[in-house]
């Protein structure tokens, strides 16, 4: 390096990037085999974390080759040349507050080693490894390179006549001989997530839920009446500062409508939105049957992208982010991943334990010969048993409010069920007025659409690995 250089440090800190952006930059680096499906995966995931609100950037290699990185072939040298740019380039986009995904055969583990050396003192460096066996991907053979390999067309090809050392300890692996796209880019965006906000949420949930479970445990609470006459313990109360502290103090930048603080005004004249229910189902937490949940989303544009709903009693903890799958984590600590299930008929409904209405009664007997059985419960489990297909139906035509309901959809449609409003338009957040004012219901399939019968929807094909790679 020439001694004679000065660099600048910039004017602009990383607090004020993350304020701008709204998340923190990340270096996404996928390692794998040409055919391993790398490309495909990183563009599907750049693709859905824009949907997210999420500035994400894909340096892919072979579009870098055309580039800044044109001079260089595929020796040795050249390669580790080749990932130092790759590695230098990341580490700018990502100082500039982007998420980059890198997706290069990067084949060594060194120039990996050294990647992760450069970046990751600046920001999250996730290694992840696109793995499917080399007679996989030249079965494959998109770009008919491997047949030319073999041919002897193409010197140093890499897992021919060059090698790949697989990474001995990467944060993700994604074996691709056995996964789609789309539940490889759905590991990617929960880690993302994961790492970006679920985490935080996940931990105020829990540690909301232990303090609801101090008073439960007590002989008597007090129970105030709210002025719309719904009930109020120190537990909501306790359940609320704790999570609104929590969110507050690690996302400043994002405002909170929480069920027990007063509305917060910048929430609308902005993207983000916390949404907060502290205890929904007070009612079942006062009656002691357990039903009630500690409920948190995040609104992005009116979609909830990232949902929490922790049962205390039972420590079952599901979550849900768009794009990235929804899942339940129970109280052994083991994570499953959810999916409505296909039921057309036999179906199971839920219903709520203390609202009936003369709306719901009608369909379920119009409907009764599909339906095998309802099931009473309290708070958004019975979304969440729509989720986890225990469930297929359920239907709410009486008002509720964004933070009764913000969670459990993205859960729900996360795991590929259906949630409309009763007049078959979007459930939206961050409105200027809270109240779901005229229901909602959750389905499984369209199939099972007795409020609005004729609103279907068109299905999205999945993709196919080496489409675009
Ligand atoms: S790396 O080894 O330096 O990380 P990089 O990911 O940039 O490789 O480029 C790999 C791409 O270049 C492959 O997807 C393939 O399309 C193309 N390619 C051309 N020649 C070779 C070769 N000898 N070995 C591997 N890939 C090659």
């Amino acid at each position: 390096m020439n001694r004679h250089i000065y660099p600048r440090a910039s004017s602009v800190s990383a607090e004020e990037r993350l304020g701008v952006l709204g998340h923190s930059p990340m270096v996404l680096w996928l390692t794998g085999l040409s055919g391993s499906g790398k490309s495909t995966i990183a563009s599907e995931v750049e693709k859905r974390l824009i949907d997210l609100g999420m500035a994400a950037y894909l340096l892919d290699g072979d579009t870098m080759r055309t580039g800044l990185c044109s001079d260089l072939g595929f020796s040795a040298e050249d390669r580790a040349e080749n990932i130092r740019r790759l590695t230098e380039a990341a580490y700018l986009l990502a100082d500039s507050g982007l998420i980059v995904l890198v997706s290069a055969i990067s084949p060594t583990r060194a120039c990996r080693d050294a990647a992760r050396e450069r970046i990751s003192p600046r920001c999250d460096f996730v290694e992840i490894y696109v793995s499917a066996p080399l007679e996989v991907c030249e079965a494959r053979d998109v770009k008919g390179l491997y047949k030319k390999a073999r041919a002897g067309e193409i010197a140093e090809f890499t897992g021919i006549t060059s090698p790949y050392e697989p990474p001995l300890d990467p944060e993700l692996v994604l074996d691709t001989a056995s996964l789609s796209v789309d539940e490889c880019a759905s590991a990617v965006v929960a880690e993302v997530v994961r790492r970006q906000y679920l985490s935080v949420m996940v931990d105020a949930a829990l540690r909301a839920g232990k303090e609801i479970m101090e008073v439960y445990g007590e002989s008597d609470f007090k129970v105030e009446l709210k002025a719309d006459n719904s009930p109020l313990t120190i537990a909501d109360r306790r359940s609320n500062e704790t999570i609104v502290n929590m969110l507050k103090s690690r996302f400043p930048f994002i405002p909170i409508l929480a069920e027990e603080s007063s509305d917060d005004p910048a929430r609308h004249v902005s993207p983000r939105c916390f949404i907060v229910d502290p205890l929904d189902g007070t009612k079942e937490f006062i009656k002691r049957n357990g039903e009630f949940t500690v409920n948190i989303a995040l609104a992005y544009k009116g979609t909830p992208i990232a949902g929490v709903v922790y049962v205390p009693v039972t420590g079952d903890l599901y979550f849900g982010v768009k794009g990235g799958g929804a899942y339940l984590r129970g109280a052994d600590g083991k994570t499953e991943r959810l999916q409505v299930s296909g039921r057309t008929n036999g179906l199971v409904v839920m219903r709520s334990r203390s609202h009936a209405d003369p709306r719901e009664e009608e369909l379920l007997e119009k409907y009764k010969s599909r339906i095998a059985r309802t099931i009473s419960s309290g708070s958004s489990i019975k979304g969440c048993k729509v989720a986890a297909g225990e469930a297929d139906v359920y239907i709410r035509f009486g008002p509720t409010m964004e933070w009764d309901t913000a969670a459990m959809q993205c859960i729900c449609e996360a795991a590929g069920a259906i949630v409309r409003q009763t007049d078959a338009t979007p459930l939206t957040y961050n409105r200027k007025n809270p109240k779901n004012e005229i229901g909602f219901y959750i389905i499984n399939r369209l199939e099972n659409d007795f409020v609005n019968p004729n609103n279907g929807a068109v299905a999205n094909a999945p993709k196919e690995y080496g489409s675009d790679e």
